[in-house]
């Protein structure tokens, strides 16, 4: 097998072909993950996975982070859960229906994971997509006033799904989140601890305000960023079929979810890899 990488045509993320994801060189591992980094997303077709085949992939990119809001959820020893509506292997798995927002994994917490990989097990035949926006477009792409703006603002980040049925803690929820509910502050533009590119790291599910702002500065800022972020041309829109395996860089990367019939199955495997507190980039010397 040729292992091929071929961009998505999209704002970002690539296809890669002629790979078994059980059985990866050490040489065909570096390459993917050079075009992980350039990429942000990748897109595996036709995997055949178990869950030890998936978190063993995963753990190449660096140790497994284990699942910390929803243990109850986890399988296989922790690290491992089942993004799903119906339940798999005895467990209920999480984040069962309905769209969700554009978000970034774990921002609400001190060091939020660096990789998600999801995996397809039974998908509906229509929605239920995923959408993956490009974090470094959207900052680069933004009004020279607007970035002078942002460097060195902090926001904080909530994660309070019960307690707003949009899954949101963010600035279009109205009302304040749920005071026990997981919470960060990180800045706004971070970044990337492997590419130092900067990256806009605020997303409208999770983002309830700006620090170091007034209130009405703050909503008036994460709206117009909510808003420039999501634009289709930043997004590559993922229609998943079983055995798709997408790995992405939550460092860099947004992602939100299409509705779907809840009656329809829909199963997928989810693993994340352990990362750093983010940091703030600054801006380069002119
Ligand atoms: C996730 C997630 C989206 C989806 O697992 O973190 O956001 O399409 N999933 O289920
Ligand atoms: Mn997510």
């Amino acid at each position: 097998m040729t292992l091929t990488i071929e961009p998505t045509g999209a704002g970002l993320g690539a296809r890669v072909r002629g790979v078994d994801l059980r059985d990866l060189s050490d040489a065909d591992f570096t390459r993917l993950h050079r075009a992980w980094l350039d990429h942000q997303v990748l897109v595996f077709e036709d995997q055949d996975l178990s869950v030890e085949d998936q978190m063993g992939f995963a753990s190449r990119l660096g140790p497994l982070e284990r699942v910390r809001t929803a243990a109850d959820h986890a399988v296989a020893g922790g690290a491992a859960m089942y993004v799903a509506n119906r339940r798999v292997d005895g467990k209920e798995g999480v984040l069962p229906e309905g769209e969700m927002l554009f978000h970034t994994d774990q921002c609400y917490y001190e060091e939020p994971c660096q990789a998600t990989l999801l995996y397809a097990i039974e998908v509906p035949a229509v929605g239920g997509d995923t959408l993956f926006a490009d974090a470094y477009g959207a900052f680069a792409t933004l009004d020279r006033e607007l970035r002078d703006r942002l460097w060195g603002l902090r926001a904080l980040n909530v994660y309070d799904y019960a307690g707003n049925p949009t899954g949101a803690g963010g600035a279009g929820a109205g009302g304040e989140p749920d005071p026990d509910a997981p919470r960060a502050v990180h800045p706004v533009v971070i970044r990337h601890p492997v590419t130092g590119r900067p990256a806009l790291y605020v997303n409208r599910l999770m983002t309830v305000r700006l620090l170091d702002t007034d209130p009405d500065e703050s909503a008036a800022l994460l709206g117009r960023l909510f808003d420039h972020q999501e634009q289709d041309r930043f997004v590559y829109h993922h229609r998943w079929r079983p055995g798709d395996l997408v790995l992405w860089d939550n460092r860099c990367v947004l992602h939100a979810r299409t509705a779907f019939d809840p009656a329809a199955r829909r199963i997928l495997r989810r693993v994340t890899v352990r990362g750093e507190r983010p940091v703030a980039a600054a801006p380069a010397p002119s």
